[in-house]
């Protein structure tokens, strides 16, 4: 592995507002950063976080949480806080499937799902983040009515997510194949990740799906 990547990956675990889902207690310490147990809003597979430092500057009375595996990518997510300066943002190294670990019953209030990876082929729908297994998941720590939000570029996955609600009687929210084609976007939705950036300059469509689970 390259230095430069290792030594992002043992910084990640130093910093303040970083936290490892093997921590014991590790709802609490993350309560106990953002000064509140009200829940939360979490950004999953964030990446450099762009979604939860862009949410947490808009919103300074809500608090949110940024989630990835990987912690070298944890590493710019929390520097992107940190050069924010915001207390309503932390950071979380985590896999997705083992959240309900985490997350006690209730505590968050949203989710949002950005540029995942799609799992195009057929038989890897299983590990598409909004097959009803993860939203199973979802289900265990959201508050009644909780939403969640797909941000995509990929049209296998946003038709499959829209199969799923449909098929699973979920509260379909909003859809749109292109969203910058739509009108009146809120500031949230007109966040813009990296991902989304990159799939923008080549010339491809962004499309959301919102529902409740
Ligand atoms: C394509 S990137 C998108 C990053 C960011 N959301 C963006 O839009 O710029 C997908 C991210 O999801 C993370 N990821 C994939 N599967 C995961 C899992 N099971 N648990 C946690 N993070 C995961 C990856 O590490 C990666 O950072």
């Amino acid at each position: 592995m390259p230095r430069k990547k290792q030594k992002k990956i043992n910084e990640a675990f130093t910093f303040e507002n970083v936290f490892y889902e093997k921590q014991e207690n590790v709802f609490k310490l993350l309560c106990d950063f953002l000064g509140s147990d009200k829940p939360v809003t979490l950004e999953l597979g964030c990446g450099q976080a762009d979604y939860t430092v862009n949410m947490a500057r808009l919103f300074p009375e809500k608090n949110f949480i940024g989630i990835d595996r990987k912690p070298n990518r944890i590493w710019n997510a929390s520097k992107n806080g940190t050069e924010s300066k915001l207390k309503n943002a932390v950071f979380l190294i985590a896999y997705i499937e083992r959240l309900a670990e985490v997350f006690p019953p209730q505590s968050v209030e949203e989710i949002w799902i950005t540029f995942p990876d799609p799992y195009q082929r057929r038989s890897n729908m299983k590990k598409r983040l909004t097959h009803p297994r993860f939203l199973n998941t979802y289900k265990k720590f959201l508050i009644d009515g909780g939403k969640v939000n797909l941000k995509t570029d990929d049209e296998t996955l946003y038709n499959y997510t829209l199969e799923v609600v449909e098929k699973n009687g979920l509260k379909l929210l909003k859809s749109t194949d292109d969203l910058y084609a739509s009108q009146k976007l809120t500031e949230v939705e007109e966040i813009k990740t990296k991902y989304e950036k990159m799939h923008l300059a080549e010339g491809k469509k962004i499309t959301l799906v919102s529902f409740c689970i």
